[in-house]
């Protein structure tokens, strides 16, 4: 979502800011802008579209001199059009305070009624109220400006970070941190603010968090850090820390995509997660992320899984495994919905918060409301460092995809898939309801995942002259059972995402009870059938469905000469237990969504309207 830059320093600002927000933009956005201090004096820019249209619009030939400090931001619209009026920074009245913005400020209509009274206002947003407000009292001459904001922020509510820099006070950023995640970056002679570490990366490693209901101050020559009263912060509370290794700096190489370049990287990504927690094969060993913090799993009863989006789909199949394997029962909530639906968690649950991010602003409250509620252990799973979501679980097990930048998740899910199964297996385990002969052989068998995914990526080109033949089809159903039913959900939701198609994924048991009226010569249908113990009501459906000329598309167990000649085309997957069929045969799915935004000419790794970490409600 709305990605934030603050630079104070003596380097170039435009091209620490406009470099800063490229590295922003895989969060998915639809305009941003910039705002400096240079001779004392607020100047800005900003443009609909991506940033290149800033650069085009307003920077190119720009030089800025005797500057002070800067503010940049990437915009994914809540409140008001994306347009230029409504990108940020936005100013107050006066044009002396800008400010950029993340969250959502909840009493924005309220505050803007009252400040109506005095002030206009020149766009749709709450972001514009934010600063108003504070302008409103940083004009009166008995206030400092940062009293103003104080008084300001007393007003404020609702999850919403923000970085300001004015003329009553033109050496020092503001940055605010209210819930969406806000760090400043520690540079030799030049400081940074930065809602993700990404954009400053080239600039320092060193940096440090800003924490809810604190107020950063930040200058070229160091840092002050107050609370929402005024009141300094201890600086031994906080404590520099430094990214480790070296960070993967955001490279296509030769990929079109960044998503194309993700699914390839999917072996590399098995592989690494096998060697960290299973011993290669040998050893389940989930250390350090939860032996060493006593979490006491063998005694939890329950499991409360929720997520958002792709990593809604993991958790729905983490819920079969740990069923069949744990003999617990599991429960799956989208977090949104999870809470808002005053459920229980008990002290002998285990809650799994599944993020790619760590951000998703609805999965950290269920994490906040599971610990109130008083959950035994709130475990996530969670691919970015450093992470909201990491700092209230009680353990946290990596993804280790690495650093995934198109929107659309892809190696983050197959990384969440494989960590969830190793941790069914890790409580079948501290449960005793698996065999240790059984639990080394299953252990064994996963070594030969990563290469046949592999040899599996190798052959993409008749998975895109299928693309190329449906890709003129407007609407598609997904259909699978058991654990093939949530990568049904999983490869319509790719579609949507990156192709705008009308996709939707379906239990094939549930098609007959009203879905299938909408079957004919124009809907082609995805069957997802590898070989399990519903294969053939599978193979029913997929008569079901050719009975009323729909199109078929099956994914199929390499080998399967049954649905190679019944359905329209065929893909095969490799040959896997049908429990780990899951690994598989999304594989095709993601690749199918691929090839068809790219035929369409879609933005494949920033769909419009999608943001890579949703921060808001
Ligand atoms: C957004 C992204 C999806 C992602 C979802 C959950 O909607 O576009 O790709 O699956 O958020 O994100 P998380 O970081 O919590 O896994």
């Amino acid at each position: 979502m709305c990605g934030i830059l603050g630079y104070a320093g003596s380097s170039d600002i435009l091209s620490v800011l406009v470099s800063g927000l490229e590295r922003l933009s895989y969060r998915g956005y639809d305009s941003s802008g910039i705002a400096i201090i240079s001779d004392d004096e607020l100047c800005h820019w900003k443009s609909e579209g991506k940033t290149h249209l800033l650069v085009e619009r307003h920077l190119k030939n720009l030089r800025i001199e005797n500057f002070s400090v800067g503010i940049a931001h990437t915009r994914w619209a809540t409140h008001g059009a994306p347009n230029d009026l409504n990108a940020h920074p936005q100013l107050s009245m006066n044009r002396k305070t800008a400010i950029v913005h993340n969250g959502i400020v909840e009493n924005f209509a309220e505050i803007k009624s009252k400040l109506q009274l005095s002030t206009t206002f020149h766009s749709e947003t709450d972001t514009e109220v934010i600063v108003q407000l504070i302008e409103h009292f940083a004009s009166k001459e008995e206030f400092s400006f940062r009293e103003a904001l104080c008084l300001a922020l007393k007003q404020i509510e609702g999850n919403c970070s923000f970085t300001v820099i004015t003329e009553h006070d033109p050496k020092v950023i503001y940055a605010v941190k209210k819930g969406q995640p806000l760090i400043i970056g520690l540079g030799k002679n030049e400081n940074f603010i930065a809602s993700d570490m990404n954009a400053i990366l080239p600039y320092t490693k060193r940096y440090l968090n800003i924490q809810d209901g604190e107020i950063a101050m930040v200058r070229q020559d160091g840092y002050e850090i107050i609370d929402f009263d005024g009141k300094p912060v201890a600086k031994k509370s906080h404590v520099p820390s430094e990214i480790s290794g070296t960070l993967e700096q955001a490279n296509k190489g030769s990929y079109k995509h960044y998503m194309l370049k993700e699914i390839d990287e999917q072996p590399e990504v098995l592989a690494r997660l096998l060697h960290a927690y299973a011993g290669d094969g040998k050893q389940l060993d989930f250390m350090p992320a939860l032996n060493s913090k006593n979490l006491n799993l063998a005694k939890l009863e329950r499991f409360i899984i929720y997520a958002c989006g792709t990593s809604w789909h993991a958790g729905l199949v983490a819920k079969y495994w740990i069923e069949e394997y744990v003999h617990v029962p599991a429960e799956v909530d989208i977090s949104s919905e999870y809470r808002y639906r005053k459920g229980v968690s008990r002290r002998q649950d285990g809650v799994l918060a599944l993020s790619q991010s760590g951000e998703t602003a609805d999965t950290l409250a269920g994490v906040q409301l599971s610990k109130e509620q008083g959950a035994a252990k709130v475990i996530s799973f969670i691919n970015r460092e450093n992470s909201a979501m990491e700092k209230h679980s009680d353990g946290v097990i990596r993804s280790l995809a690495g650093m995934e930048i198109g929107v659309a998740s892809t190696k983050n899910y197959l990384a969440q898939l494989l960590s969830l199964y190793l941790f069914t297996l890790h409580m079948a385990r501290l449960k005793k309801t698996m065999s240790a002969k059984e639990l080394a052989r299953r252990l064994d068998e996963l070594a030969v995942l990563p290469s046949l995914v592999r040899k599996f990526l190798l052959n993409k080109a008749a998975i895109q002259k299928i693309a190329k033949k449906y890709s003129s089809y407007k609407g598609f159903f997904f259909i699978g059972r058991g654990l093939s039913f949530p990568t049904a959900l999983e490869g319509a939701l790719k579609l949507k995402e990156i192709a705008y198609l009308y996709a939707v994924g379906y239990p094939a048991g549930e098609l007959k009870h009203g879905p299938i009226a909408l079957v004919d010569e124009k809907m082609p249908v995805v069957t997802i059938m590898p070989e399990s113990d519903t294969y053939n009501k599978m193979m029913n459906n997929l008569e079901e469905v050719k009975a009323r000329k729909g199109k078929i598309i099956a994914i199929a167990t390499e080998g399967d000469e049954r649905a190679l000649a019944a359905a329209d085309d065929c893909i095969f997957v490799p040959r896997v237990r049908s429990y780990l069929s899951p690994l598989v045969t999304v594989l095709p799915l993601q690749l199918l969504a691929y090839y068809t935004a790219d035929i369409l000419g879609r933005d494949v790794d920033q769909p419009k309207n999608l943001a890579k970490s949703v921060t808001v409600e």
